[in-house]
């Protein structure tokens, strides 16, 4: 039959997965694209023994659970990490997703009708603009620079088009590696509290910091939500995830924030999935608590790894093919963000470099401007020989194209 699709659906069809990423999946191609931490730093031995004592100790490990989530999980979010990060979330306010991406789904599915304005850093992460347009928002970019996104730009995007709704990523956007400063976080804020303006802060990377770790960070970085200290009818929903920091696969995502929104967003997240998976929940939850496992001293472990290949990354980035190149070297999280020679375009680049054999993410996936003349390298997921290979192979098309221009 021929399906006759919501109009909605048809957005879906503009960020479809490229076929490159399929063949990275089969391992055809080295892939310097996707948003995968390595797979070699996972907790292995540990999560096996947790998965067995989980599931041997308690039949109710299998049920289904509250849709709000895993209770001991959320207590030990809400005493010991959330806290310790400054944020506030009173009764009802922190519900555990299926990945941040799934919370992010949930909000704008009750907070965005169709026509609605909602403002975004550009570039921003692909998952939030599709999102967005799945909603039917009208997604107003905001210019942003080295220390975070620009005031004035915002405070007259916000005029001119009478936004609902900010997204952001303050600590590592995604693709730019973008580190806001505290005082762009404080301006950001009050702008947003003046115009009663929604923040979705989106904290996935934030723990990827190579620097530094622990309390100077988050006294030096503090996220909006914890600067504005609300815990009831605030300004700012704070959106995190395990999925960078021990394994996407457990699918465990949090949003915090006030009761109202919060609970609206559960009452969605019961037509959606019920709950996410409560075994998974429990199993992170014997992970964090029981364990041997120090989630704290693992982020350190990913950190000084993470810092190794952004180190070799970038010492190939100076190699003649990238000298009309530009970047600025981030402080964390997973990727950079490249501006590539006047002229050359990121699609037909990868066309080129997937016929090699290595692929990346083009900047128009990430752009509500066009993109073209960016592409964003992961660093995290390919280890050292599928780095050198993959950037010596992205390094020949470039030459290629240089030589014929
Ligand atoms: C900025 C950002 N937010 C959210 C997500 C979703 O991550 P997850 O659903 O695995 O927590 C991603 C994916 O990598 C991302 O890049």
């Amino acid at each position: 039959m021929k399906y006759d699709f919501s109009a909605r659906a048809h957005t879906l069809l503009s960020s479809q997965l490229p076929g490159y990423r399929l063949e990275a999946g089969r391992g055809a191609i080295i892939s310097l694209a996707e948003e995968l931490p390595a797979e070699e730093l996972f907790p292995l031995s540990l999560l096996a023994e947790t998965a067995a004592s989980v599931i041997s100790a308690d039949a109710n490990a299998l049920q289904y659970g509250d849709p709000e989530g895993y209770g001991p999980l959320r207590e030990w979010l809400l005493g010991d990490w959330l806290k310790e990060k400054h944020v506030i979330a009173g009764d009802g306010g922190l519900l555990l997703t299926t990945g941040s991406q799934q919370a992010i789904d949930l909000l704008t599915r009750v907070y965005i009708d169709p026509g609605d304005r909602v403002l975004v850093e550009n570039p921003t992460s692909p998952g939030i603009l599709q999102a967005l347009r799945m909603q039917g928002a009208v997604i107003v970019p905001v210019r942003g620079d080295r220390e975070g996104l620009q005031p004035d730009h915002l405070r007259s995007q916000i005029r001119l088009h009478r936004p609902k709704m900010l997204f952001c990523t303050p600590s590592f956007t995604n693709p730019n590696g973008i580190l806001w400063s505290r005082r762009r976080r404080q301006e950001v804020l009050e702008l947003c509290i003046e115009h009663h303006l929604l923040i979705v802060e989106d904290d996935s990377y934030g723990d990827l910091h190579f620097q530094r770790y622990g309390e100077p960070v988050a006294q030096r970085y503090p996220s909006l939500h914890a600067l504005e200290n609300v815990a009831e009818g605030g300004h700012v929903l704070y959106i995190g995830s395990f999925s960078k920091t021990v394994a996407p696969a457990l699918r465990t995502g949090w949003a915090a924030g006030s009761r109202e929104l919060v609970g609206m967003m559960t009452a969605a997240k019961q037509l959606a999935d019920r709950q996410s998976s409560s075994l998974n929940q429990r199993l992170l939850h014997h992970l964090l608590s029981v364990s041997a496992f120090d989630l704290r001293e693992h982020i350190q472990l990913l950190n000084r790894e993470y810092k190794t290949r952004l180190k070799l990354m970038v010492e190939l980035l100076k190699r003649p093919a990238w000298k009309n190149c530009g970047y600025d070297l981030p402080e964390g999280g997973m990727f950079i963000w490249v501006t590539l020679p006047e002229g050359l375009d990121a699609n037909a680049l990868l066309r080129a470099s997937t016929a090699k054999g290595v692929s990346f993410l083009p900047g128009p996936l990430c752009s509500v401007t066009g993109g073209g003349g960016y592409i964003r390298l992961n660093f995290s997921h390919p280890g050292r020989d599928e780095l050198l290979l993959g950037m010596n192979l992205i390094s020949e098309a470039m030459t290629e194209f240089t030589a014929r221009s």
